[in-house]
This record gives C-alpha cells, structure tokens and sequence, in this order.
C-alpha cells in the first residue's frame, strides 16, 4: 500500500490525511477481495524500515490500526473475514498489540477470506529468524541438516499457514519489492499501477486481477 505521502502532497495536505484516506482503500479492496471470491489478501501495512519515518508518524500510523481493529473488527467478523498478523509483534507497543489480539480474536473462524496484515514485516528479518529456528532445532539434535529442504524452510517462516502469493500488486508506480515476501514472491506474478494507495479501489483491484488472468505462469517449465 504505497503512495499515501504522495496523495497528500498533491493536496497540499499533511502526510497523515494521506494514510487517512488510505483506510477507506482498504476496507474497499477487503470487499472487493470477498467480491472476487479470492481466498487470501495480504496488506503491508507498515514495513521493518517504517521504524525509522518519524516519530509523530509512527505514532499516527498505529493509531489508525488501533482504529482500524476498533471500528471494523466486527463488520469484518460479521463477513467472514479472518485476520491475522505477519512481523516483529515485540517492536509495537502494548496498545498497538492489544489492538491486535482484538481483532484476531474477534475475526477467529472467518472462513470466506483470510486477511493476513504484514505489520513490521520485513523479509529479511523473516528469513533470518527462519534460519535461526532451524539453527536451534539442529542445535536441540531436533533436526538433520540433511533434512533441511524448501518445504522444512518454508514451514519456519512467519507465512507458513498460507500458500505464496499468486499475485503481488504495488500501486504508486515501484517497481520494488521493498523487502516484503522475499522467498515467497520466487514464482508470484507481479503489477504495478502508477495509481496512489488512496485512490485505489476495488475496480482496481479487478483490473489487476484481470491481468493476472491474462498472465501464462510456466513456473520455469515450458508452456503445454
Ligand atoms: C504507504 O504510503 C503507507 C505506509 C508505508 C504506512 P507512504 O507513506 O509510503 O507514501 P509515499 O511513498 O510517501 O507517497
Ligand atoms: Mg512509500
């Protein structure tokens, strides 16, 4: 969810009216999301480098996910949408974790679709704390090297319970990857639109989809 800054730029507005209007985006782009009947949605919401933004802006953007747990953790139950959460959880402050356990207690059992929030998530760090558990296990004499392989890997990151990502969308014109779901993006088909996160809505989201569906994924094998 990129180019909130921006969108308030243009506005001559300070850059929290920018994640603001960001929130109407995703409570769009979530219904939009059940719309198109897709399983799985992940946000990154706030990255392993947002740390280092300052300080007032780090505190405006975990209000507005307090808010957010706040004002929609019920509609989203009501929905079927289950939240979950992906990144360093230790880093956010009490309130901002509470907030959390909120809403993934209050969604539990959400079965029309899976939202999964990367909230201080940064790829690398989930690679290395993939390593680390890994490291311990055979440390403990829990597991061989040997029998360590992609899916025993895979099985340690923060990700396990879902499927990699078919479709990786980033509006505002990047065309980064920007440290999110460096291993599971390997075969993820990837969409960039110059749109800025708040103007982005669930047409949007369609038309992404639609190229997606235009895409022949060979996975590096040839096509048939
Ligand atoms: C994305 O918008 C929101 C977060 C990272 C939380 P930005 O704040 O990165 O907006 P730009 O890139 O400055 O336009
Ligand atoms: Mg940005």
């Amino acid at each position: 969810m990129d180019g909130n800054g921006r969108w308030a730029r243009e506005r001559g507005a300070p850059r929290y009216e920018g994640h603001r209007a960001g929130m109407k985006s995703v409570r769009d782009v979530v219904e939009g999301s059940i719309e198109a009947g897709l399983e799985i949605l992940t946000l990154f919401a706030f990255s392993h480098e947002n740390w280092q933004r300052p300080a007032h802006e780090i505190a405006f953007l975990m209000k507005l996910l307090q808010l957010y747990a706040k004002s929609e953790g019920q509609e989203l139950a009501d929905t079927g949408v289950e939240v979950h959460v992906v990144g360093d959880m230790e880093r956010l402050q009490k309130s901002a974790r509470k907030a959390i356990d909120l809403i993934t207690s209050k969604t539990r059992g959400g079965d029309r679709l899976q939202l999964v929030l990367a909230i201080s998530y940064g790829g690398r760090a989930e690679l290395v704390l993939a390593a680390r558990r890994l490291a311990e296990r055979v440390v403990g004499e829990k597991l061989d090297p040997d029998d360590i392989d992609e899916k025993s890997f895979a099985a340690e990151l923060l990700t396990a319970p879902w499927r990699d990502p078919d479709l990786m969308i980033r509006t505002s014109g990047e065309y980064r990857i920007s440290n999110f779901m460096l291993w599971q993006l390997a075969y993820s088909e990837l969409y960039s639109t110059p749109t800025l996160w708040p103007d982005f809505t669930r047409e949007d989201l369609f038309e992404a989809i639609l190229d997606y569906q235009r895409r022949e994924r060979r996975f590096g094998k040839v096509s048939v």
